[in-house]
Formats: structure tokens, C-alpha cells, sequence
């Protein structure tokens, strides 16, 4: 990207467009909010709020097109293994995919894919009528997923974001901490006779989850006398490790199966969504399936890029990333059943772009992914959002929120509604001194102080929001959501030329962690720097006590 001519133009066109404000933008140009928005599936994309103009996006999805998307686009749909690092083909697509013939290495996977998600149907069948129960025949009434990162955050977005839409009142619960009191505190509340566990792992060796699944086997074994057997009827799993499964003492049985082509970061669509099926019903994990099938038809058919909304929305991002150079991005959900969607973002975003060498090993030149972060925007405008609006930098925010939510009360959703409306133009417009000294005056404040506190009332404005909106908070519209910044997540790493599916970064980490924790059990120390050597001792007098 960086050598490129395009890339040359974006920065001259940087210094020319950035002399406007966001305001001078619309005062320019009278179209700008409708031409600004797109709409794919019911959801509405409106970007106008940015600092861009024909020519950025002109530039733009030019810099998409010759990164070569068209046909990246084609490579990762039809199963070539552009994860090049570790060799895998990408199609968690496929997985909500009705086409009937979808291969990998020859091999068909479209059928293995249907039925598993058939099997996962007649499972939570049974747990739904009963004809599955605990081992003393009571109803399950409690499913306990355990897992971390990819395998809880996806199940818990959704869990939390379609609570309206449970089955049977289920109770469901997430382990995903290793720390010990998630686990306990959760165990405590639950009759081992009427829980179910749901170990979820690509792998089924991530140190947390393990330790978190053996806790939970001890627990049931304590509670239930022993009762080996019985093991079958409350535990089961979703892994791409079969052998790791049954050594656990999970049979084939109550393994429900994904593929290594699936990422972690992707696999809610897989078998790690075994506990969202359980919870609100596999008509309504089919709905998601479908709201993300839309968005993946969107995003492949809309050849031209400016009308292609996970295109622009990369192209935004990257805008700001690249040009502006600001550091981070918000994600602002204005609804606390979306209060989890920027965790979620999070890993999809910086695990997949959080990269520094390009798809061959070489130092990139250029920025790539910015800090994710964000929580209910309700909540955050109490909290980070004075920074927001009178910090020193600038932080490109995606307003999220539902058109209607017929779960919730209409004057509240109103409410919500003109907040999110509010804060978007508030980052945009802001207030002059001027506007401000003359707002105090006429409250009756003295010139003196006017003049002091106008200062400190003063917002500089010309922040940029996108704002997204959901007709509302469904199983289709979610499903619609997250396929988006999946591709929105995938447009950037290509341009980027980065592969967007490994994460090795995350491995430095887990490997030193084994050492010291042999290190913290054996009470010695084997570290050769001093500041690590000094708190493993710290941990091992402490441990001791
Ligand atoms: O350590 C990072 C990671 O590998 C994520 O990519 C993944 O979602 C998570 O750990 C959990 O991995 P697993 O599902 O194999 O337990």
C-alpha cells in the first residue's frame, strides 16, 4: 500500500481535505447525508458524519481495488487457504452458506457442515422437550459454557443481545476467567442434577478453559457421589480436537465438531454457537445464520465498492487509521443488550489486524489496527465521554442502536434514541466560545465570568461518527451486524496485506506463562530478569501463607 501512487494521492488529498470541517462539508454539499448512507438488508449505514468527500471515496475504494479485494474476495468464499501462515483455508462463511458444495482439498464440506448444525437441532430439541435430562431424569434447567476468547465472546454477545428470545426460561452462564471465582462463585448456584456444561474450544487445550472444564467435573463428581456415568448426561463439547474430547471423558457422541478453517474469532457460527442454540432456539440461530448470509451476498455482489457497506466502513476506519493517524476507534452500542458487541469487536478487530509484518514477514511502513474499545454509549456519555469531546485527540466513534425494540418501553427506546442522535451531532457541530459566553450572558452569569467559563464550555466540534442502524435487536439483524465488521475486518487486512487470520501474538505470552508457573509451583525461580524473578518470588511467599 505504502509505495503506491494511490497511496500518494490519499496523503495529498489529506492535506487539502483536512483544512475543512466536517460542517464546511455539508455546507458544500446538500446531498451529503443521503448520498452518505447506504442500506443492505434493512440496516442503515450513514457516514456522512466523517471528514470525506467525493474524492476521498473516489481515492479510496480505488486503494481497495487495486489491493486486489475483488479477487481476495473471490479466494477466501471459495476455500483457498489464504490464512497463508498456518496453511487454512477461511470459510466461516460456509458455515451459514446454503450452497451445497463447498470444497477443501477436494473434499466436500458443505455436508459435514449441515450435519453437525442438524445435530446441534435434535440436541437442543431434546433439552428443550425434556426427552434429554439430567442423570436423575430432572429437567436442564442451567447450561454453563466454558471458554475464552472466540468461545465465549461470540456465544456471549449473542446470549446477552437475544435474551428476549429465550427458550424455556434456560439459564445460561459463562466461565471464561481462570481466576477461580467466576467458576466457584457459578458452581454455587447450581444443582448438578439440572446443569449442563458446554465445554467450547477450537483446540481443547487452552489452559484456562481445561482448568475451568476439570473444576467443573470435579464439582459434579463431589456433588454427585461419583457418579461417572452420569457424566454423559451433563457434558458436553465443541471442539475441532476429537482425540482431546475423549481423553477428557466426552464421548463422540456429545462432541459436536468444527474445522480448523473456521478461526476462533469467527466460530460462533460453528459448534461454539452450541449454547446460543440452547438458550434461544435453533429457529433463531438459523435467523442469524441467514442475517449473516445476507450481509455475505451484500458484500459480494455490490461491485461497486462505494455502495458495498462493510467496504466503506473499512475504508472509514482506514481513512482515520492511515491518514489522520488516530489510534482508536469506539464503538458506541446504544442498547445494554449490545452492551458486549465492542468486546466482541475487539478480539474480531485487533487478534485479526493487529499485525506489524506483512503477509511475507516484511516490517510494514504504515499504521494497522487501532485500539477497540467502547461500552454502552448510554453509559459511556457519564463517563469517557467528556474526553470525547474536549480531549486533545480525536476518537472516530460507530454510533449502534435499534430503530424499535419491542422488548423494551417505547419512551425509553425514544430516549436512547435522541441521545445517540445527540451525541452524533454534538462530536460534529460543538460550541464556540462565542455561543457559549452568549448562552451564560443570557442566564444571567456576569461578562467576567462568561468570558472565564465559555472557555471551558467551548467544544471544538468536527469529531466524526458513523452511525449504524438496526431496525431492531433480532436474531436476523444481529446476524446482518456482525457479518459486517467481520468484512469490514477482512477488507482492511487486505489492503494491508496482512493475514488477518492468525495470531501468534498471542503465543509469547502462553509460553511463559507454563515456565513460571512450574516455576511458582516448585518454589523456585528460573527467570533471569530481575523484575520478573523479584514478583515470582513475591507469589511464591505469598502462596505459602
Ligand atoms: O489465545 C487466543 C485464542 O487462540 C483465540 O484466538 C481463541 O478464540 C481463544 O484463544 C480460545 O481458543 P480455544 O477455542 O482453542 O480454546
Amino acid at each position: 500500500m505504502l509505495n503506491t501512487q494511490i497511496y500518494n494521492d490519499l496523503k495529498d488529498h489529506y492535506k487539502q481535505i483536512s483544512k475543512f470541517t466536517l460542517l464546511d462539508l455539508f455546507n458544500n454539499d446538500s446531498d451529503r447525508a443521503s448520498k452518505y448512507t447506504l442500506e443492505a438488508n434493512a440496516l442503515k449505514f450513514d457516514f456522512s458524519k466523517n471528514n470525506i468527500n467525493d474524492v476521498t471515496i473516489s481515492l479510496l475504494t480505488k486503494l481497495a481495488s487495486e489491493s486486489g479485494l475483488a479477487s481476495q474476495i473471490e479466494a477466501m468464499f471459495s476455500g483457498e487457504k489464504i490464512n497463508n501462515t498456518e496453511n487454512r483455508a477461511v470459510l466461516h462463511t460456509a458455515l451459514r452458506s446454503k450452497d451445497k458444495a463447498i470444497l477443501v482439498d477436494g473434499v466436500n464440506i458443505a455436508e459435514d457442515i449441515q450435519n453437525v448444525l442438524s445435530r446441534m437441532h435434535d440436541f437442543s430439541v431434546k433439552i428443550h422437550n425434556a426427552s434429554h435430562t439430567g442423570f436423575s431424569g430432572k429437567k436442564i434447567t442451567d447450561i454453563v459454557n466454558i471458554g475464552i476468547g472466540g468461545s465465549d465472546l461470540g456465544p456471549v454477545l449473542v446470549c446477552q443481545a437475544l435474551k428476549p428470545y429465550r427458550k424455556n426460561n434456560l439459564n445460561i452462564h459463562f466461565i471464561s476467567s481462570v481466576d477461580g471465582y467466576q467458576i466457584l462463585d457459578t458452581l454455587a448456584t447450581l444443582n448438578p442434577e439440572t446443569t449442563l456444561f458446554v465445554i467450547a474450544s477450537k483446540t481443547f487445550s487452552t489452559q484456562e478453559t481445561m482448568t475451568n472444564a476439570m473444576t467443573a467435573r470435579k464439582w459434579f463428581l463431589d456433588n454427585t457421589a461419583n457418579n461417572l456415568s452420569a457424566i454423559q448426561y451433563h457434558f458436553v463439547a465443541s471442539s475441532t480436537n476429537i482425540e482431546a474430547v475423549s481423553t477428557f471423558g466426552i464421548s463422540p457422541d456429545n462432541m459436536f465438531p468444527f474445522w480448523d478453517f473456521v478461526g476462533g474469532r469467527y466460530s460462533l457460527w460453528s459448534s461454539i454457537g452450541l449454547s446460543i442454540i440452547l438458550y434461544i432456539g435453533y429457529d433463531n440461530f438459523s435467523e442469524m445464520l441467514n442475517g449473516a448470509r445476507d450481509m455475505d451476498k451484500h458484500f459480494v455482489e455490490t461491485t461497486n465498492l462505494k455502495q458495498n457497506m462493510p467496504v466503506m466502513l473499512a475504508l472509514i476506519s482506514l481513512w482515520y487509521i492511515n491518514f489522520y493517524e488516530y489510534t482508536t476507534q469506539v464503538i458506541s452500542p446504544y442498547n445494554t443488550r449490545l452492551t458486549r458487541f465492542p468486546a466482541y469487536i475487539q478480539q474480531l478487530e485487533m487478534e485479526s489486524n493487529g499485525k506489524s509484518v506483512d503477509k511475507n514477514g516484511d516490517l510494514l511502513g504504515y499504521k494497522t489496527c487501532p485500539v477497540i474499545w467502547g461500552d454502552s454509549g448510554i453509559n459511556g456519555q457519564h463517563a469517557y465521554y467528556q474526553l470525547l469531546h474536549q480531549g486533545t485527540s480525536i476518537y472516530p466513534m460507530d454510533i449502534i442502536f435499534a430503530l424499535s425494540d419491542k422488548f423494551s418501553d417505547r419512551l425509553h427506546n425514544q430516549i436512547l434514541q435522541s441521545n445517540a442522535i445527540a451525541q452524533a451531532q454534538a462530536f460534529m457541530v460543538g460550541k464556540t466560545s462565542l455561543q457559549a459566553k452568549s448562552e451564560l450572558l443570557a442566564s444571567g452569569e456576569s461578562l467576567e465570568r462568561a468570558e472565564f467559563l465559555s472557555k471551558h464550555k467551548e467544544f471544538h466540534g468536527n469529531r466524526p461518527t458513523n452511525m449504524i442502524l438496526l431496525p431492531e435487536i433480532s436474531p436476523y439483524y444481529l446476524g446482518n451486524l456482525i457479518a459486517l465488521y467481520e468484512h469490514k475486518t477482512f477488507v482492511q487486512g487486505i489492503i494491508w496485506n496482512i493475514d488477518s487470520f492468525d495470531q501468534w501474538g498471542v503465543e509469547l505470552g502462553k509460553q511463559l506463562a507454563k515456565g513460571i508457573l512450574n516455576d511458582i509451583l516448585l518454589e523456585k525461580v528460573s527467570t533471569t530478569d530481575t523484575s520478573t524473578a523479584s514478583i515470582i518470588k513475591e507469589c511464591i511467599t505469598a502462596n505459602k501463607n
